[in-house]
């Protein structure tokens, strides 16, 4: 089966990361009548524009999805949950953004640079990761070649579109309102993000962690393939629209060298390393977002530890931290002939 011949549906079409998978579909010319858009009640109806033309949203029905060969979905675990199943029963390879199936051992969790070879096992739905975990992720296979990596810190700067479209908004509202001497008004986070940072993303469990730090600390040992690797995160919500980035700490088995590291990270598909510190050239939201890759920089010994390394990632959480990396899987299960499960 090629691509150019897939029906495909985005549920979360008129969402953050929705909108930015349309986005890439346009930037491929994916003829219109193979997308079919859909999303809440609420929006069924509505035109959104796509190549000149206009798709009108459905509603997210099971029977929806009959004569789908590939569901993005990208609206909430809820939505996942109870229409993925159904998806998958009319035969349609369900590639879920949320974080309902990303630990169930029967689902593979994915990001194609890592390991795309488990999309070979999937039985109609795979997982992306968390839009923190992905380029984490893929900066630790790239470094995790020539030596395992023991140990990780990392604290997150995460945009506001990593909770949706409605926090991008209400960063906007925020800021105006601070400026102009009114008081902001909370809604997405417990208090103001403009001009602010909060170092919670998601709710506290007992142990003191949020719910996206244990995303990143189990997210990253299954797509790794490494139950043993030690990862302590902070995750952090910054007053920034687009992009992620990430403080990172990594201890490893030996030594490895800033040069190294540069020429593995380099030779990573999908890295790109930014990195002349003297010329205060370094990844930057501001840079990266719109791009696909990630990027990294700032990479320097870990004054800290003799077998550490310390750097700096930035990556456009909708793109490659969502929408793209979702793309990517269905190129991959199309070069995999592995669209359909149980091959
Ligand atoms: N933002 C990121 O950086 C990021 C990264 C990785 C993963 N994700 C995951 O992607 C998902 C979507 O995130 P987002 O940022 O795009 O959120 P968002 O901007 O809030 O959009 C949510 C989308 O879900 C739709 N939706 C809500 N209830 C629905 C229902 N009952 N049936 C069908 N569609 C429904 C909404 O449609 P209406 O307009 O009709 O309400 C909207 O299109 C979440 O699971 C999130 O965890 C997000």
């Amino acid at each position: 089966m090629s691509d150019s011949n897939l029906t495909i549906a985005i549920v979360g079409a008129t969402g953050a990361v929705g909108a930015v998978a349309l986005e890439l579909l346009a930037d491929r010319s994916y003829p219109a009548e193979r997308i079919i858009a859909m999303a809440s009640s609420r929006s069924a109806g509505k035109k959104l524009p796509y190549l000149g033309t206009e798709l009108t949203v459905i509603e997210a029905t099971p029977d929806a999805f009959d004569g789908v060969d590939v569901a993005f979905i990208s609206a909430s675990a809820d939505v996942s949950r109870a229409l993925a199943p159904e998806a998958v029963k009319r035969g349609a390879l369900v590639i879920d953004d949320g974080s309902a199936f990303r630990m169930d051992p029967a689902v593979p969790l994915v990001v194609p640079e890592v390991n795309g070879a488990d999309l070979e096992w999937h039985q109609g739905i795979v997982s992306i990761p968390n839009c923190t975990t992905t380029p984490l992720a893929m900066s630790l296979a790239a470094l995790g070649q020539v030596a395992t990596v023991t140990r990780v810190t990392v604290a997150t700067y995460q945009a506001v579109s990593g909770t949706g479209a409605a926090a991008v908004r209400e960063l906007d509202e925020q800021a105006s309102d601070l400026l102009a001497g009114r008081p902001a008004n909370p809604r997405e986070y417990p208090h103001q993000i403009a001009f602010n940072v909060l170092p919670q993303v998601d709710d506290f469990a007992a142990d003191g962690y949020t719910g996206e730090e244990h995303k990143m600390i189990n997210e990253t040992r299954k797509i790794l393939h490494d139950s043993d690797i030690a990862i302590s995160p902070t995750c952090v919500r910054v007053p920034v629209p687009v992009t992620h980035s990430e403080a990172v700490q990594v201890e490893f088995e030996r030594s490895v060298s800033p040069k190294e590291a540069t020429r593995l990270l380099s030779e990573f598909p999908g890295i790109v390393v930014v990195d002349e510190p003297q010329a205060s050239v370094y990844p930057m939201p501001s840079q990266a977002s719109g791009k696909d890759e990630v990027f990294v920089g700032r990479i320097r010994r870990d004054a800290s530890h003799p077998n550490g390394l310390a750097l700096w990632i930035a990556c456009d959480n909708l793109r490659k931290g969502a929408a793209l990396n979702a793309l990517q899987i269905m190129d991959e299960a199309v070069r995999r002939n592995c669209v359909k499960p149980g091959r």
